[in-house]
Protein backbone atom coordinates (compact mmCIF):
# COMPACT_ATOMS: atom_id res chain seq x y z
CA UNK A 1 0.00 0.00 0.00
CA UNK A 2 1.11 3.77 -0.86
CA UNK A 3 1.85 5.31 2.44
CA UNK A 4 0.93 8.81 1.21
CA UNK A 5 2.37 10.56 4.50
CA UNK A 6 5.78 8.84 4.29
CA UNK A 7 5.73 10.35 0.84
CA UNK A 8 5.15 13.73 1.52
CA UNK A 9 7.66 13.43 4.60
CA UNK A 10 10.35 12.44 2.33
CA UNK A 11 9.76 15.47 0.05
CA UNK A 12 9.40 18.15 2.46
CA UNK A 13 12.39 16.61 4.53
CA UNK A 14 14.11 16.97 1.01
CA UNK A 15 13.57 20.33 0.89
CA UNK A 16 14.40 21.77 4.16
CA UNK A 17 18.16 22.70 4.44
CA UNK A 18 18.37 20.77 7.12
CA UNK A 19 19.52 17.69 5.23
CA UNK A 20 22.54 17.05 3.06
CA UNK A 21 20.77 16.22 -0.26
CA UNK A 22 24.46 15.63 -1.94
CA UNK A 23 24.06 11.89 -0.37
CA UNK A 24 21.28 9.71 -1.17
CA UNK A 25 19.51 7.07 1.06
CA UNK A 26 20.08 3.86 -0.27
CA UNK A 27 17.59 1.58 -0.83
CA UNK A 28 17.60 -0.42 2.57
CA UNK A 29 14.80 -3.11 1.91
CA UNK A 30 18.32 -4.86 -0.33
CA UNK A 31 19.83 -5.96 3.22
CA UNK A 32 19.37 -9.34 4.44
CA UNK A 33 20.12 -11.03 8.23
CA UNK A 34 23.56 -13.13 8.09
CA UNK A 35 25.27 -10.79 4.98
CA UNK A 36 27.82 -8.96 7.18
CA UNK A 37 25.62 -6.82 9.06
CA UNK A 38 24.22 -7.32 12.30
CA UNK A 39 21.25 -5.64 13.64
CA UNK A 40 22.26 -5.26 16.80
CA UNK A 41 24.95 -2.73 15.88
CA UNK A 42 22.03 -0.42 15.28
CA UNK A 43 20.49 -0.76 18.43
CA UNK A 44 21.59 2.13 20.47
CA UNK A 45 20.78 4.54 17.22
CA UNK A 46 17.09 3.44 18.30
CA UNK A 47 17.59 3.33 22.26
CA UNK A 48 18.11 5.74 25.07
CA UNK A 49 21.61 6.57 24.72
CA UNK A 50 22.54 10.34 24.06
CA UNK A 51 23.39 9.87 20.46
CA UNK A 52 20.00 8.15 20.05
CA UNK A 53 17.74 8.94 16.73
CA UNK A 54 14.89 9.16 19.51
CA UNK A 55 16.79 11.20 22.03
CA UNK A 56 17.75 13.77 19.78
CA UNK A 57 13.88 13.74 18.27
CA UNK A 58 12.50 14.50 21.74
CA UNK A 59 15.74 16.66 22.60
CA UNK A 60 14.95 19.33 19.48
CA UNK A 61 11.48 19.14 19.92
CA UNK A 62 11.51 20.18 23.93
CA UNK A 63 14.29 22.51 23.07
CA UNK A 64 12.31 24.27 20.29
CA UNK A 65 9.11 24.69 22.70
CA UNK A 66 11.55 26.90 25.17
CA UNK A 67 14.38 28.44 23.05
CA UNK A 68 11.64 30.10 20.66
CA UNK A 69 14.57 32.38 18.88
CA UNK A 70 16.04 29.11 17.89
CA UNK A 71 12.76 27.12 17.38
CA UNK A 72 12.70 26.73 13.24
CA UNK A 73 16.69 25.44 13.67
CA UNK A 74 15.66 23.10 15.91
CA UNK A 75 12.26 21.62 14.67
CA UNK A 76 13.62 21.88 11.24
CA UNK A 77 16.82 19.53 12.55
CA UNK A 78 13.79 17.45 14.39
CA UNK A 79 12.25 16.57 11.19
CA UNK A 80 15.63 15.08 9.60
CA UNK A 81 15.96 12.76 12.99
CA UNK A 82 12.51 11.43 12.49
CA UNK A 83 13.24 10.22 8.91
CA UNK A 84 16.93 8.62 10.54
CA UNK A 85 15.00 6.78 13.42
CA UNK A 86 12.81 5.39 10.14
CA UNK A 87 15.74 4.59 7.90
CA UNK A 88 17.86 3.08 11.11
CA UNK A 89 14.53 1.58 11.79
CA UNK A 90 14.13 -0.34 8.55
CA UNK A 91 17.09 -1.28 8.06
CA UNK A 92 17.33 -3.57 11.48
CA UNK A 93 14.16 -5.31 10.93
CA UNK A 94 15.50 -5.83 6.91
CA UNK A 95 18.53 -7.07 8.85
CA UNK A 96 16.20 -9.58 10.86
CA UNK A 97 16.59 -7.11 14.33
CA UNK A 98 14.30 -6.70 16.60
CA UNK A 99 12.91 -3.15 17.55
CA UNK A 100 13.97 -2.44 21.41
CA UNK A 101 12.06 -0.69 23.76
CA UNK A 102 11.00 0.36 26.27
CA UNK A 103 12.58 3.85 26.30
CA UNK A 104 13.95 5.75 28.49
CA UNK A 105 14.16 9.52 28.58
CA UNK A 106 17.05 9.65 30.60
CA UNK A 107 19.51 11.32 28.25
CA UNK A 108 16.92 13.97 27.07
CA UNK A 109 18.98 17.26 28.27
CA UNK A 110 17.03 20.60 27.23
CA UNK A 111 20.02 23.05 28.94
CA UNK A 112 18.46 26.41 30.53
CA UNK A 113 20.32 29.20 28.49
CA UNK A 114 20.37 29.40 24.76
CA UNK A 115 23.85 28.82 24.54
CA UNK A 116 23.59 25.88 26.93
CA UNK A 117 20.78 24.76 24.31
CA UNK A 118 23.09 25.06 21.33
CA UNK A 119 25.70 23.38 23.22
CA UNK A 120 23.83 20.36 23.97
CA UNK A 121 22.84 19.88 20.59
CA UNK A 122 26.28 20.32 19.56
CA UNK A 123 27.69 17.33 21.63
CA UNK A 124 24.65 15.22 20.67
CA UNK A 125 25.49 15.66 17.08
CA UNK A 126 29.28 14.93 17.75
CA UNK A 127 28.41 11.71 19.64
CA UNK A 128 26.34 10.46 16.99
CA UNK A 129 28.41 11.26 13.95
CA UNK A 130 31.33 9.10 16.67
CA UNK A 131 28.50 6.14 17.04
CA UNK A 132 28.33 6.03 13.17
CA UNK A 133 31.88 5.89 12.36
CA UNK A 134 32.29 2.75 15.18
CA UNK A 135 29.95 1.38 13.25
CA UNK A 136 31.62 1.93 9.90
CA UNK A 137 35.11 -0.25 11.27
CA UNK A 138 33.15 -3.30 11.84
CA UNK A 139 32.79 -4.95 8.37
CA UNK A 140 35.24 -7.40 7.38
CA UNK A 141 33.74 -8.33 3.82
CA UNK A 142 31.87 -6.28 0.77
CA UNK A 143 28.70 -8.33 0.73
CA UNK A 144 25.80 -6.62 -0.59
CA UNK A 145 24.54 -5.83 2.32
CA UNK A 146 27.81 -3.82 3.78
CA UNK A 147 27.29 -1.82 0.80
CA UNK A 148 23.94 -0.53 1.54
CA UNK A 149 24.72 -0.40 5.34
CA UNK A 150 27.72 1.47 4.11
CA UNK A 151 26.10 3.77 2.39
CA UNK A 152 23.45 4.13 5.15
CA UNK A 153 26.09 5.54 7.32
CA UNK A 154 27.20 8.15 4.69
CA UNK A 155 24.02 9.36 4.30
CA UNK A 156 23.45 9.87 8.01
CA UNK A 157 26.96 11.13 8.80
CA UNK A 158 26.67 13.83 5.91
CA UNK A 159 23.11 14.85 7.61
CA UNK A 160 24.72 14.50 11.62
CA UNK A 161 27.63 16.88 10.32
CA UNK A 162 25.31 19.52 9.06
CA UNK A 163 23.34 19.51 11.55
CA UNK A 164 26.74 20.31 13.82
CA UNK A 165 27.73 22.98 11.09
CA UNK A 166 23.95 24.79 11.37
CA UNK A 167 24.04 24.70 15.15
CA UNK A 168 27.86 25.59 15.87
CA UNK A 169 27.26 28.80 13.44
CA UNK A 170 24.33 29.35 15.20
CA UNK A 171 26.07 28.98 18.12
CA UNK A 172 29.29 30.98 16.86
CA UNK A 173 27.15 34.18 15.91
CA UNK A 174 24.82 34.64 18.90
CA UNK A 175 27.79 34.96 21.53
CA UNK A 176 29.76 37.19 18.66
CA UNK A 177 32.71 36.70 20.87
CA UNK A 178 35.81 34.33 19.92
CA UNK A 179 37.50 33.64 23.23
CA UNK A 180 33.82 33.33 24.90
CA UNK A 181 33.23 30.87 22.14
CA UNK A 182 36.60 28.68 22.55
CA UNK A 183 35.35 28.88 26.25
CA UNK A 184 32.04 27.57 25.71
CA UNK A 185 32.83 24.53 23.49
CA UNK A 186 36.28 23.88 25.20
CA UNK A 187 37.40 20.21 24.28
CA UNK A 188 34.65 20.15 21.83
CA UNK A 189 36.38 22.57 19.49
CA UNK A 190 39.17 19.91 17.60
CA UNK A 191 35.93 17.76 17.03
CA UNK A 192 33.64 20.38 15.58
CA UNK A 193 36.43 21.50 13.51
CA UNK A 194 37.41 17.84 12.51
CA UNK A 195 33.69 16.88 11.79
CA UNK A 196 32.31 19.89 9.68
CA UNK A 197 35.38 20.61 8.00
FE1 LIG B 1 20.13 11.71 13.26
FE1 LIG C 1 21.47 15.36 13.80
Amino acid sequence: MINYVDRMADALVDVLKYSDSEVEWPETRGLRPNDGVRPEWLYPAIESSDYSEITSILQYTQQEAVFDEIGELLLGIALVEMKHYAGVRDAIVALGGKLPQPYSSKNVKIGTSLVEALTLAIESEIATIEFYKSIEIKFSQDTDSVIIMKQLLKKLIADESLHLKLLNRYLKDSVNDEQKYNSIVGEWLSKIKLYIE
